[in-house]
């Protein structure tokens, strides 16, 4: 495989983030443009005028994902690569901007080793990548993968909202979308260049990493139902307390989330939210991953016998209900030895690892082989302010993004 893609300028792709990263929420902290805002919309159209500066023929499908499209020599199907610009809410400016600036970097860096893909090359910036107030993840790759379902659009966030009417106010026709599926048979691979947002490559002082699987991702909302009281004259032994129910799971969740698999409970709501009322409602939302289904079966069962016993014991009504379960998904030994190929043939130190966050190549590896390109993340952070990736990370990155699309170009024709 040749080995003369030039390293890109570091300088230049860190600009390009870092512009990238000023078209910001004003009111939020971090690096923020969720998805269906219109802050989002004004960083997309930021990529789509860099997807065409970049001399890529781009439109924007069915389910709202920018699509720029390079011909190859000989046509055929695509070789499909990219990630999403969208954040979550105080998020950094590395997560899924490296994965399509990246790739237009890889570009550059195709040209300049003189390589003409055989394939047509597609970038895409996927559409609302980040979990949205509706519960619902990578929704311009789950359209494409044929996964989105009217279920989904139904899905209502806090204030009652329909996320389909959501969509429309943000530009993207819910029907549209549903039926925006790709054609399995259009698509030769996809590979998808991300930070690792955690610190094994870090640690490990490993350049590249090879994604052998994606976490398996179990959602779940619980809801406890207690009594309200005076806060002054209601003997503790006698409360119905949601909040202390709601404590005493959010512990459990941590007891069964240390090893195995992680779990977490990132979000909590306690009413009526007055320092002199026992709190008679609470909500948890609660996350589950990991590479092993067993082990995401048994913590399932876990949450729920937790809510159980407590709910039993202190004279309240727990619900456990799981809008979303998503089963690990392994990456395609043929994207993964290209990734690994490509790096060792850059001569760059690389390791095989899961992910425990999970990416649009979830959904992507439903319809055609998919893998994954790791660059390290400083500290292991992410989804916060202080994620970064130092420039020359981000350069070999895309240095082996692109040897990587050559090496499939090769081994799909
Ligand atoms: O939540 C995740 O793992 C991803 O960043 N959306
Ligand atoms: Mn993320
Ligand atoms: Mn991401």
């Amino acid at each position: 495989m040749r080995a003369d893609f030039p390293l890109p300028e570091q300088a230049r792709l860190t600009e390009e983030i870092e512009s990238l990263a000023l078209i910001r929420d004003p009111d939020s902290p971090g690096w923020t443009r969720r998805a269906l805002s219109e802050v989002e919309t004004a960083g997309r159209r930021e990529v789509e005028r860099r997807m065409r500066a970049a001399g890529l023929e781009v439109h924007v499908d069915g389910a709202g994902n920018l699509v720029g499209v390079l011909e190859g020599r000989d046509r055929g199907p695509a070789l499909v690569t990219g990630s999403h610009t969208d954040t979550v809410l105080g998020g950094g400016r590395f997560d899924g901007m490296v994965g399509v600036l990246g790739a237009l970097e890889a570009l550059q860096c195709l040209a300049e080793a003189g390589v003409r893909l055989s394939h047509d090359l597609w970038i895409v910036d996927f559409y609302g990548e980040e979990p949205n107030d509706f519960g619902v993840s990578c929704l311009g790759s789950r359209a494409v993968a044929g996964n989105l379902s009217r279920g989904h659009l139904d899905r209502t966030n806090e204030q009652g909202r329909r996320l389909g009417e959501a969509m429309a106010s943000a530009g993207i026709d819910p029907d549209r979308a549903l039926s925006a599926r790709w054609n399995p048979g259009d698509l030769a691979a996809f590979v998808e260049c991300h930070v690792e947002q955690g610190p094994l490559l870090e640690e490990q002082g490993v350049e590249i990493g090879v994604v052998s699987a994606i976490a398996g991702i179990d959602r779940a909302i619980v809801n406890f139902q207690g009594r309200r009281d005076h806060a002054g004259t209601m003997p503790v032994p006698m409360r119905h307390d949601a909040a202390c129910a709601a404590a005493e799971v959010i512990l459990e969740v941590e007891r069964l989330g240390r090893e195995g698999g992680v779990g977490t409970t990132g979000h909590v709501v306690v009413d009526p939210g007055a320092a002199n009322i026992v709190p008679d409602h609470s909500l948890l939302w609660v996350e589950f991953r990991s590479i092993e289904q067993a082990w995401l079966q048994s913590a399932r069962r876990g949450l729920e016998g937790a809510v159980a016993e407590v709910s039993a014991r202190r004279g309240v009504l727990g619900e456990v209900e799981w809008p979303s379960l998503e089963a690990p998904t392994p990456m395609a030994g043929l994207v993964a030895k290209a990734v690994e190929d490509a790096a060792v043939g850059l001569g760059r130190s690389v390791a095989r690892l899961p992910s425990g966050a999970g990416h649009d190549s979830v959904q992507m590896a439903s319809i055609t082989p998919s893998g994954m390109v790791f660059i390290p993340s400083k500290g292991g952070r992410s989804h916060c302010p202080e994620e970064f990736t130092e420039p020359g990370d981000l350069a070999i990155g895309a240095q082996v993004l692109a040897a990587t699309l050559a090496l499939l170009d090769e081994m799909t024709t």
